[in-house]
């Protein structure tokens, strides 16, 4: 049995928030979400999530996973809080425990953890500024002796540059043992899940520390400073994969990627682009300078110009949206409509080769192929109570200018004169 506890109690005052630290986004996902998607990779018989500060905010994200929430009442400290989950695993368990405030971590670098043959066993890494991070001590013959925590080392322990993780497995009954020895003479008051190292050295159990190449992929984010420079190391992955998979990024540095993107090939982004969600872009959709593209599917072909807003949207086939416009949820456009700057379009439905190109407001309506809508006209569909539909007919032309009150339904190939009221 391999039993998964994630430490996620933590109020992370240094973060400064009104919300548990592990809700953190990372890449505009909480940073434990991200942790769980590794996690359950590993195909795990059950994982365990300790929660303390903000215990209703994470049971709302976590209803529906399938992890099982167990409550640390009082904050005592890593040791503490993992003993809080002990009667609850089974004696003879594989437990990997992981410090929830580290979203980047590969399935890979937790199975090969795992493969080590250890009483106890831990991911460490070298890093360029160890500060804040507990120090992994090794005696002459180089084996893993202690961990010591920033604020309980000496000077000199205090320039080792390989780090604990957080990240440690054991079987749940030796764990049980050592955390029924620790206690909570240190700098912090606490009971350190850590003190368990030196605990299983003096037994002469085996301990076994695996330095992880990538140490970026590991870093955790105690506050802000720290949460950014884990957004770009996301950020740099996430860019890096929409590059391998066929877009071309204009300034990838400037791309901000906040969810899950899916691109064909020969994907044009421009610079300043933030794409957020579920994103899909077809074959050859170009994105132009400046656009925020939040959930929505662009089929191939589809080109928004500059500066377009576009959230809850599909395209059916190329479309030619902006610059400047603002697409809102539920429209859906059909091949090779044109939507024209400053034009605002939700729960709208255009047709094949239906237009509006310029400065309309199109809301709860459905425009038919050919349609062509003159600019300045905008669908009433709001009338102080309730939302009422727009139709416009196929080949319909409305003049500039026009109000339609819905609900109202426009023929197909009828004309509307600018300045009407409909
Ligand atoms: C911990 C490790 C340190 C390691 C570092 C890696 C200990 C004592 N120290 O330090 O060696 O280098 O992680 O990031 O383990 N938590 C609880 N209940 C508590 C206290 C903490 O659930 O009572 C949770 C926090 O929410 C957090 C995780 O445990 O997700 C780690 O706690 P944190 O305070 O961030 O530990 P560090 O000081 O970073
Ligand atoms: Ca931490």
């Amino acid at each position: 049995m391999l039993e998964v506890i994630v430490l996620a109690a933590g109020e992370g005052r240094r973060m400064n928030s009104a919300y548990p630290k592990v809700l953190q986004p990372i890449g505009g996902r909480a940073m434990l979400l991200r942790l769980l998607s590794s996690v359950q990779r590993l195909d795990p018989d059950r994982i365990h999530v300790v929660v303390g500060a903000g215990a209703e905010h994470l049971e709302r994200e976590l209803a529906g996973s399938g992890c099982h929430l167990v409550t640390q009442t009082e904050r005592l400290g890593t040791g503490h809080a993992t003993a809080q989950v002990l009667p609850h695993v089974g004696a003879a368990s594989r437990l990997l425990i992981l410090p929830g405030d580290m979203p980047l971590v590969r399935p890979s670098t937790l199975a090969s953890l795992l493969e080590l043959d250890a009483d106890l066993s831990i991911v460490s890494f070298m890093a360029d500024d160890p500060t804040g991070y507990g120090r992994i001590l090794r005696g002459d013959d180089g084996r893993v002796n202690t961990i010591r925590e920033e604020k309980d080392a000496t000077d000199e322990e205090r320039t080792v540059r390989e780090v604990n993780s957080g990240v440690l497995a054991a079987r749940a009954d030796h764990l049980s043992a050592w955390l029924e020895q620790i206690d909570r003479d240190n700098a912090q008051g606490e009971y350190y899940l850590t003190d368990c190292i030196a605990l299983a050295a003096a037994e002469g159990r085996s301990v076994q520390a695996s330095i992880a190449e990538a140490a970026e992929e590991l870093l955790g984010a105690n506050d802000r400073s720290q949460l950014a420079q884990l957004e770009q190391v996301f950020q740099r992955r996430a860019r890096r994969a929409l590059l391998e998979a066929g877009a071309t990024l204009a300034a990838p540095e400037t791309v901000q990627l906040r969810g899950e993107v899916e691109v064909g090939r020969d994907v044009f982004i421009d610079a300043n682009v933030t794409l957020i969600g579920q994103v899909t872009l077809g074959d050859g959709v170009t994105i132009g300078a400046g656009c925020v593209v939040e959930g929505a599917r662009l089929a191939a072909g589809t080109c928004l110009k500059p500066y377009c807003v576009v959230e809850g949207a599909v395209t059916e086939g190329p479309c030619t949206l902006g610059p400047f416009a603002r697409i809102r949820p539920g429209t859906r456009l059909a091949a090779g409509v044109k939507i024209g700057n400053f034009v605002e379009t939700k729960n709208a439905r255009f047709s094949s080769g239906a237009k509006a190109s310029h400065l309309s407001y199109i809301g709860d309506a459905e425009v038919g192929a050919e349609a062509n809508i003159g600019a300045g006209t905008i669908t009433c569909n709001y009338d102080g109570a309730n939302k009422h539909r727009t139709e416009i007919g196929p080949g319909a032309f409305i003049g500039s200018n026009s109000a339609l009150v819905a609900p109202v339904r426009i023929g197909e190939r009828a004309v509307v004169g600018a300045g009407s009221v409909i």
